[in-house]
């Protein structure tokens, strides 16, 4: 997430002539082989590395090409590294499914008219094609025709996959349209664009869709069809657009033009190349690079550079595809780091910065930059880094491997089935003692790991929600068994839960609505998100675990409707929270800088300090913080100031009360009382043997059939029950109707005498225990 501080633009732009005619259509085999095919009939191979090129066939002169997909390389049972054919759509109603060394393998009648796209699935299990006819049709893999997916008036310019494979957009005059491929299933429809639309794409990793038409304009669309951006009208027609395969940023094509641009919309960079129209435009499998097919028979080579990364002192940018200049604020030290191949990803985060190229996987200390770690990739296209302190992950289409800082691959956990080359920084997060992780194929999943030896935690049942999940994130600081995971569901409501399980039930709390984007400090568990037209800190989310009610006064809010729409969180260091508006401009919020010193105070067992902090600062938020911090650590004294402090004369009294209990093991199971864990405070009193103890709590809390069916079992206080339940029905004018209650209140007297004598011995009896034991510990775990 931090890495997006990122500014790429273009460089070395290069446009190339070899082709006569107009070039319609560009795909790449492998990052450095790019296959052009164009209206002079010729397929053209480009070798970046060497700078050949060859023409690999030539096509009948009656052979129009309109559209060309290689087979996905990664699916379809074995891997690959490289695509080993490609479907060619054309202008005679056809599609021709032909090999890497130019032969047509097979042509297939399609459509009436010309077949304007065609595009493999994810998998290579199914091709569709759209055509001048206005059909959509799906394929086999061998080219048999499947089914008529759709029917239009008006003949289909573009399509594309939906990232599960099931749905297929496609246009239809000013209209997008999404039809799964399911009979009977809803299809969405809606109009999209003022002129004809032209092209469409839509991206695996963060389901959005890209459309272009001829009113010159270009958008961004959730899945659902609503629209996120829309570009102002330009001059020309916008004739192609393009997902990068990671989807953070995107490409356009028009009239001599090419534009790159974050995923949110805004443009990164503009080029005004001598091109005539782009028609299509196709990014290398690393994300590294583009290509474009040019009206005027030239191809158009771009790769992205200038990106930034930034870690407190140090600025990092990629000055060129194999260079890295290191710049340290504090002494304007400049360090260039060079790297045998192209750059692919970086990640500079805990001292460390990360480099993946196509080959190798570089590790340096911010310490010293002269001698990186270097270790050779099984696979060139790593399409994540994520770091946590104590180790990092490197993500690519064959799977998930973590490593040490000193280059040792550690483990590489594997989820059956899952696609890792969609998995983006929403849908994976790490820390110290975590990994998780959210799945394609059951959104409402998150799967759990221990990441030293790469198995599920715990008893490996993945953590499920009720609606599918959005994005995920783990927090950083704290012991083991109090991981926290933040997540935002579909329904824009943000949870968190605990990562390790205790008793049978996983406590999911919802601590906000609408929120669109969410960030963790990485050196204390403070929260922040955007929620609505809200800026909101979470300055303490543990506290729905300690007193569920005191969430509002821990948190901080301003207004963030100047925020415009979309906004994201890029980084949330020291006490700066920096946003991206969807125009690109960065707004920095400061918040108070205590909250984070509080954390790091009562993480040190420092009340004292952390008391004195609070009343130097006379910030209510600051004192509920401290409150909820002091119960959590059962330091009861401290609890006790602090909600004074804040006004909460009720918890005032019951704290007061709690420390006059005869026991220890009665004080601690009513501070779990105190915040909702009724379970682990009866579990507790029994464990210790406080039978009368766990009763009197269920009867407290009306909770009169537990209390009698634990008077029954242990053959003690069956008459206080029944005298207390007596008393509660007198008092409400109501008549016994419980059978059970009933059964045992025969030929009983309730004797209040005779029960608060008993009462009373209980209560000087555990006192006494308590003396002669003063070292007695309570060995309950306790879920905060
Ligand atoms: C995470 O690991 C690093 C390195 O082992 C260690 O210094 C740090 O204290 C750990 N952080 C937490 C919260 O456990
Ligand atoms: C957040 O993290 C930074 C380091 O990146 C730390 O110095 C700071 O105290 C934290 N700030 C807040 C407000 O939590
Ligand atoms: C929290 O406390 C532990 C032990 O007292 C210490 O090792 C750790 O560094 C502290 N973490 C922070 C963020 O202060």
């Amino acid at each position: 997430m931090y890495e997006d501080l990122t500014v790429p633009i273009f460089l070395n732009s290069l446009i190339l002539l070899k082709h006569k005619e107009l070039v319609s259509c560009v795909g790449w085999t492998t990052a450095d082989d790019l296959y052009s095919c164009s209206d002079d009939h010729q397929i053209i191979k480009w070798n970046l590395l060497n700078g050949e090129t060859t023409q690999v066939a030539k096509l009948p002169d009656d052979i129009y090409p309109i559209d060309l997909h290689w087979f996905p390389k990664s699916f379809g049972g074995k891997r690959q590294t490289h695509a080993e054919n490609f479907v060619l759509t054309s202008s005679d109603g056809k599609f021709h499914l032909i090999s890497k060394t130019g032969r047509v393998e097979k042509s297939v009648e399609a459509h009436c008219g010309a077949v304007l796209a065609g595009r493999w699935n994810y998998e290579g299990t199914a091709l569709v094609t759209v055509g001048e006819d206005g059909q959509v049709k799906i394929w086999s893999k061998s080219g048999m025709l499947r089914s008529t997916l759709a029917q239009q008036g008006t003949p289909i310019y573009s399509v594309a996959w939906g990232p599960d494979s099931e749905k297929i957009l496609y246009t239809s005059g000013k209209q997008l349209i999404i039809k799964p491929l399911q009979p009977n299933a809803k299809v969405l429809q809606w109009k999209a664009h003022d002129g004809i639309i032209l092209k469409v794409d839509w991206n695996s990793v963060n389901d959005l869709i890209l459309s272009a038409g001829e009113d010159c304009k270009y958008k961004v669309w959730d899945s659902y069809g609503r629209l996120l951006y829309s570009s102002q009208s330009h001059e020309y027609p916008i004739t192609s657009v393009a997902w990068a395969l990671d989807g953070e940023l995107f490409a356009v094509g028009s009239f001599h033009t090419l534009r790159l641009c974050d995923k949110t919309g805004w443009s990164y960079a503009l080029e005004k190349p001598n091109t005539g129209s782009i028609f299509n435009i196709a990014w290398s499998t690393d994300g590294t690079q583009i290509a474009g097919a040019c009206g005027n028979g030239h191809v158009i080579f771009a790769h992205v550079v200038e990106q930034r990364w930034v870690w407190k002192n140090f600025g990092i940018t990629l000055t060129k595809r194999r260079t890295m200049e290191v710049r340290n604020v504090l002494n304007d030290a400049v360090d260039l780091l060079e790297f045998r191949d192209r750059v692919i990803k970086a990640s500079l985060n805990y001292g460390h910065l990360v480099v993946s190229t196509s080959l190798q996987c570089y590790i340096f200390s911010t310490k010293n930059w002269n001698t990186p770690l270097i270790f050779d990739l099984k696979e060139g296209t790593v399409s994540l880094i994520l770091q946590a302190e104590r180790h990092f992950l490197l993500v690519d289409g064959g799977g998930l491997y973590l490593y040490s800082y000193e280059g040792r691959l550690i483990s590489s956990p594997k989820v059956p089935g899952m696609r890792t080359d969609i998995l983006n920084v929403q849908t994976i997060s790490l820390s110290n003692d975590t990994l998780a992780l959210r799945d394609k194929s059951d959104e409402k999943v998150i799967y759990l790991f221990e990441p030293l030896a790469g198995k599920p935690l715990g008893d490996g049942k993945p953590l499920t929600h009720k609606t599918e999940i959005m994005e995920i994130a783990l927090d950083q600081k704290g012991h083991t068994n109090e991981r926290k995971i933040a997540f935002i569901d579909k329904n824009r409501d943000l949870y968190i839960t605990s990562v390790k399980r205790f008793g049978k039930e996983q406590k999911v709390i919802k601590i906000g609505t609408m929120v669109h984007t969410l960030a963790w400090n990485d050196t204390c568990n403070i929260l922040c998100g955007l929620q609505d037209t809200r800026f909101t800190v979470w300055y303490y989310p543990n506290v729905v675990y300690v007193d569920k009610d005191l969430l509002p006064k821990t948190l901080y809010e301003r207004d963030a409707s100047e925020f415009s729409k979309n906004p994201q969180i890029v980084s949330f260091a020291g006490s700066q929270v920096t946003v991206r508006r969807a125009d690109g401009s960065l707004i920095h919020i400061s918040i108070s800088p205590y909250p984070a010193i509080l954390h790091e105070y009562v993480n040190n067992s420092k009340w004292e300090d952390a008391v004195r902090l609070c009343r130097f600062v006379k910030d209510q938020t600051l004192w509920a913080c401290l409150a909820a911090m002091a119960v959590a650590s059962k330091d009861m004294n401290t609890a006790e100031v602090a909600y004074a402090s804040i006004g909460e004369i009720d918890k005032v009294q019951y704290i007061s009360s709690i420390k006059d209990l005869p026991s220890k093991e009665s004080r601690l199971a009513h501070i779990l009382l105190f915040s909702g864990n009724v379970q682990d405070a009866e579990t507790l009193l029994l464990q210790a043997g406080l039978i009368y103890q766990a009763i009197q709590v269920n009867i407290n809390l009306y909770n009169w059939e537990r209390a009698l069916e634990l008077a029954v079992k242990h053959k003690t206080h069956v008459d206080t029950v029944l005298a207390y339940r007596q008393k509660f029905l007198d008092d409400f004018g109501k008549k016994e109707t419980n059978q059970r209650f009933l059964q045992y209140a025969e030929g009983l007297e309730v004797n209040w005498d005779k029960i608060k004598a008993k009462i009373e011995l209980e209560i000087a009896r555990e006192r006494e225990r308590a003396a002669a034991t003063p070292a007695v510990r309570a060995s309950v775990t306790i879920q905060r």
